[in-house]
């Protein structure tokens, strides 16, 4: 049985972790400030003795000096997430990555705790290598389009990691997962697809922002905490680089035309300008498709959820 740790427990993807690691008896303390992440993702959980939440900063070095010692495993996925929230309130965005990231892998190196990091395919910038494999060189946009700020900052964060593995063996496992949906996903900070079935649900337009051309790859939550714990278990990804995703493609366009057909939705599908979105300057990569050969190989590991099935488990969710 293991104790562990999880940095933004309370949000999307870390609420499931949570549940999926309690249902394997194990100890479970959450930290999330709730900054993006909701208390109702975990409320069910707060009958559990075997669980505990902490609504707190992860970037708190006393607290965090208090609880990475007691626990044997640390899940940093605490982070700003979602290109509007990336846009609106840049400054917080870099700050909140990298000082969290720097105060939880500072403290795991001196009590010699693992720890594994959720980090993005945000990080590939404008690479037209598709498919994008992990060593791969990434094409940042400049720093005078917010945007990649995200990226810059989740790639410091990967340096930090790597950095420290390599300086001291301290084990780090770096997970780079490409949009991942399911339940639960709120789409306040930007996030297309919980969006698009708010909009179709409610009769209102979806708004596909540009061309609507660009492409994407949504994996399903579940397949997604599959993987991270898999790679939590596998001494030979330590010091890795690894994608988890979806390679299943389709447009935005086609996305939007998608939930409108599974939701029974009369909502029209209108363009928006990038610049009516997110104001001017901004930047957005036209594909973006993981190579899944190292988290086959050393996981074992492929989406088992299929795009339409994901999206019929969205639209159930929220009518219920
Ligand atoms: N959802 C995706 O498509 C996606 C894609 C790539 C990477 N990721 C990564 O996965 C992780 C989880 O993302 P998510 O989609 O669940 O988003 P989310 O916003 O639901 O979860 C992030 C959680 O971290 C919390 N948080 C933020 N800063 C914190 C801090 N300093 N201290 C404590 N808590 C803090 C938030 O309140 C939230 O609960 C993030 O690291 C993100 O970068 C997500």
């Amino acid at each position: 049985m293991h104790n562990y740790l999880i940095t933004g427990g309370a949000g999307f993807i870390g609420s499931y972790l949570a549940e999926r690691l309690l249902h394997e008896g194990h100890k479970i303390t959450v930290v999330d400030d709730l900054s993006t992440g909701r208390w109702s993702n975990i409320a069910h959980l707060e009958s559990d003795p075997d669980f505990r939440a902490v609504v707190a900063s992860a970037d708190d070095v006393k607290l965090m000096g208090d609880e990475i010692p007691r626990h044997s495993f640390i899940f940093h996925l605490a982070s700003a997430v979602g290109v509007q929230l990336v846009v609106d309130r840049p400054v917080e965005t870099v700050q909140r990555i990298v000082r969290t990231t720097d105060v939880i892998v500072e403290l795991a190196a001196r009590f010699r705790r693992p720890v594994l990091l959720t980090s993005t395919s945000e990080v590939y910038g404008k690479s037209e290598a598709i498919p994008f494999s992990e060593d791969a060189d990434t094409v940042m946009g400049p720093t005078s389009k917010r945007r990649w700020a995200y990226a810059c900052a989740k790639a410091l964060d990967e340096f930090l990691m790597l950095a420290h593995y390599r300086q001291t063996s301290l084990p780090v496992y770096i997970a780079r997962l490409f949009n991942t949906v399911g339940p639960r996903q709120s789409g306040s900070y930007g996030m297309v697809l919980p969006r698009f079935i708010d909009a179709a649900l409610k009769g209102e337009a979806i708004s596909v922002f540009g061309s609507g051309e660009q492409s994407r790859c949504f994996c399903s939550v579940h397949d997604i905490i599959d993987g991270l714990v898999a790679l939590s278990r596998c001494p030979a990804a330590v010091g890795n680089v690894v994608n988890l995703g979806s390679d299943e493609e389709i447009t935005v366009w086609q996305l939007a035309q998608r939930v409108v057909r599974l939701t029974g939705s009369h909502s029209p599908i209108v363009r928006v300008p990038y610049e009516k979105a997110y104001g001017p300057g901004f930047d957005d990569m036209m594909r973006r498709i993981p190579d899944l050969r190292r988290a086959r190989d050393l996981i074992g590991w492929n989406p088992a959820y299929r795009l339409d099935d994901i999206i019929r488990q969205i639209i159930a969710d929220r009518t219920r």
